[in-house]
């Protein structure tokens, strides 16, 4: 067997259960096109059409988007409303799709920094959607890691204020259950488009044991073929969590 096809046959297998991805690029892909960044946003929002069709077809069960991060209002005042706009948008017009597709759609991250007609438009969307079985979608918007941590810090210490919590209770498991993405299998498997090889401030407590894929690939021209890409590497590694490769071979043998 060929080293493709035998990592073909693995990734059927060996499928991550929740794909994590920092979708950048989107001006670089503008700018080598003449285009004003916008354009890039706007083709982004395809390869994000393709990549959630993709991941819900191979059976893929959860799928979490970094869309604006924490940061991102550092960006020109035009750049970041054409970006609120882009979302309000695609948002209109994509639900059908995502109804036709089975897809659950939800939003992490702190919305309450966007207009009311935005955050009615989430909450719609996460409404529409909610009954679906298939492909969990997660849109990540006016996220940030550390606000990811630093808000479950102060969910869990107004609970050990009202007497709800006790201190010594406090462990690595249930502080899991105030953070973002407290009710979906941990990612496997970090895709990073754009070619930085960085974090950006992405979910950094849930990434804590995620395989890390990187490509020069900018965002708008990810396709199937390079989802399959980052899914054949991702097949071919051997996940130890602190454990020996001999304590690994012999349980999966098992
Ligand atoms: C990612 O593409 C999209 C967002 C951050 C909203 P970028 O806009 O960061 O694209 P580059 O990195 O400038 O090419
Ligand atoms: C990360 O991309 C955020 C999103 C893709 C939404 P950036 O392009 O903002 O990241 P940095 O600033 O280059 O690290
Ligand atoms: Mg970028």
């Amino acid at each position: 067997m060929s080293e493709d096809s035998s990592a073909l046959s693995a990734s059927k297998h060996r499928l991550p259960r929740h794909i994590a991805i920092i979708m950048d690029g989107n001006g670089r892909w503008a700018k080598n096109r003449m285009l004003p960044r916008f354009a890039g946003h706007k083709a982004g929002v395809e390869a994000v059409r393709g990549v959630v069709e993709n991941c819900a077809r191979k059976g893929v069960e959860a799928l979490t988007l970094f869309a604006f991060s924490s940061e991102n209002w550092r960006r020109p005042a035009k750049e970041v409303g054409l970006l609120m706009d882009l979302l309000h948008t695609a948002l209109g017009r994509e639900v059908k799709r995502l109804n036709e597709n089975n897809v659950r759609l939800r939003f992490i991250g702190d919305r309450t920094a966007f207009s009311e007609k935005l955050q009615s438009r989430l909450h719609e969307g996460e409404e529409e959607t909610k009954e679906n079985t298939g492909l969990t979608l997660v849109v990540a918007v006016n996220y940030g890691g550390m606000w990811d941590i630093a808000h479950a810090a102060r969910l869990i210490a107004r609970q050990v204020k009202d007497g709800q919590l006790d201190v010594q209770d406090i462990d690595e498991e249930l502080f899991a259950t105030f953070l973002s993405l407290n009710d979906l299998p941990g990612p496997d498997l970090f895709i990073r488009t754009g070619g930085e090889m960085r974090i950006s401030n992405f979910l950094l407590w849930q990434l804590a044991y995620a395989e890390l894929y990187f490509t020069d690939t900018l965002w708008p021209d990810f396709n199937e073929q390079t989802l399959n890409e980052a899914l054949a590497s991702f097949a071919k590694r051997q996940r130890r969590f602190g454990r020996t490769s001999e304590q690994v071979e012999q349980e999966e043998g098992a």
